[in-house]
């Protein structure tokens, strides 16, 4: 059985509404993250590393917003992270990727995301991912 997800579909296209919105100048709020920008975000510079099902070259993300960093227990994290202490709160997950290594030097974690909107509407997309099911 497969079944059809309009639902995504339709996420998909208004994400690709919401870029082209932003491209030809129509003013985004940026006040608060869209999961739907922040999707569009993740498979351009996230999902190589970092598959949602299964391992990857990175951790799965679902479920990563108020989860312990390093936690997951298929996952070979280096011993930086492990020893952070870390809890991927909103403003974690945000300083985190400002700049990881800042945040816990050693880390394997190479990604730096620069502006803060894109670090919103990622924080906004992965809060959006159940730990289980879709
Ligand atoms: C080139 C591969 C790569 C890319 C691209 C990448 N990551 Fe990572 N990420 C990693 C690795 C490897 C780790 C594990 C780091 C460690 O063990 O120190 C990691 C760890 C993380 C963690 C901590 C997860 C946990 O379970 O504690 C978060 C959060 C994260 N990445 C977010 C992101 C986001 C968001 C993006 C896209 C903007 C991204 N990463 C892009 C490789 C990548």
């Amino acid at each position: 059985m497969r079944p059809l997800r309009p639902a995504r579909t339709i996420a998909l296209l208004s994400a690709a509404l919401c870029a082209l919105a932003t491209a030809s100048g129509v003013a985004a709020d940026s006040s608060q993250g869209s999961a739907e920008r922040g999707e569009a975000v993740y498979q351009d510079r996230c999902v190589m590393c970092h598959q949602l099902y299964g391992a990857g070259q990175g951790p799965s993300l679902k479920g990563v917003v108020g989860r312990p960093a390093a936690s997951l227990p298929e996952f070979p994290y280096t011993a930086a992270l492990k020893a952070s202490g870390l809890v991927w709160s909103a403003s974690r997950l945000d300083a985190f990727l400002s700049g990881p290594a800042e945040l816990v030097p050693g880390t394997a974690m190479p990604m730096t995301v620069q502006d803060a909107s894109d670090r919103a509407d990622l924080i906004a997309y992965l809060a959006s991912l159940r730990p289980d099911g879709r």
